[in-house]
């Protein structure tokens, strides 16, 4: 049993959980798992494949015949779909505007969890998304809640793009994280909610160094629960 010795990271889009995570993973030597970019791969399929976004059976079939592999060495971090590494593709803000509508389908997140339960299996790992803290690793020793104002992740979110070249508008961003997040909060099964043993950290006026050194001193110290602010 490695949960009890694993990391859960949630919180809301944008707020800083891959940087922070990977770097936390790197520190440790704690395997890294992106749950995110494996609804973003099914995003990605459903989206080559023209398959209807109503047509949840479909799509819950296409997500049990899927490939999805996040092999992760300390240098970089891939994701790999049917064996196509896909780490760029996933991160087009066209996914970003419809994957909350297919993570919220039932049969969709069944499949996911199993997956990322059995990966944590593995060894020890820093695992982030929406469910980890409640879901997924719900024993995990140390869990982690990550927010920030809608408009500073939106605006981390805005730099991120624009470097990769993307031309963005700050305000269609603070609208689309606002509604990616409602529906994230909002959706029946496994909604995004701090689990009750979560220490909660906003991360509004902090870079994200100043949060990777918190999160480390608090494991390495043992301690959990509470909020940080
Ligand atoms: O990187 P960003 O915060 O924009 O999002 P992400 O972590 O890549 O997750 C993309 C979407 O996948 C989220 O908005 C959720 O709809 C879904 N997701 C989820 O439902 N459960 C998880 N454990 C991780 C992601």
């Amino acid at each position: 049993m490695t949960e009890n010795i694993s990391i859960a990271i949630d919180g809301p889009a944008g707020a800083g959980k891959s940087t922070v995570a990977k770097l936390i993973a790197e520190k440790l030597g704690f395997l890294y798992i992106d749950t995110g970019a494996m609804y973003r791969a099914l995003t990605l399929s459903v989206l080559r494949q023209g398959i209807d976004l109503a047509a949840e059976a479909m799509i819950t079939e296409l997500a049990e015949s899927l490939k999805i592999e996040l092999p992760n060495t300390p240098a970089e971090n891939k994701v790999l779909l049917n064996g196509e590494d896909i780490s760029d593709a996933i991160r087009n803000p066209e996914i970003s505007r419809i994957v909350a509508i297919i993570a919220k389908m039932p049969g969709v997140r069944k499949i996911m969890v199993n997956i990322q339960k059995s990966l944590a299996q593995k060894g020890r790992v820093v695992m982030e998304g929406r469910d980890i803290g409640n879901k997924v690793l719900p024993s995990a020793g140390y869990k982690f809640f990550l927010t920030a104002s809608a408009e500073e992740r939106a605006k981390r979110r805005y730099i991120e793009l624009t470097n990769k070249g993307y031309r963005v508008s700050l305000n269609e961003l603070v609208r689309e994280i606002t509604e990616r997040d409602y529906t994230d909060r909002t959706r029946v099964t496994d909604p995004l909610v701090p689990a009750p043993d979560a220490i909660i950290i906003d991360s509004t006026d902090m870079n994200l160094e100043q949060v990777t050194n918190i999160i480390l001193s608090m494991v390495n110290s043992g301690i959990t629960g509470g909020n940080y602010k």
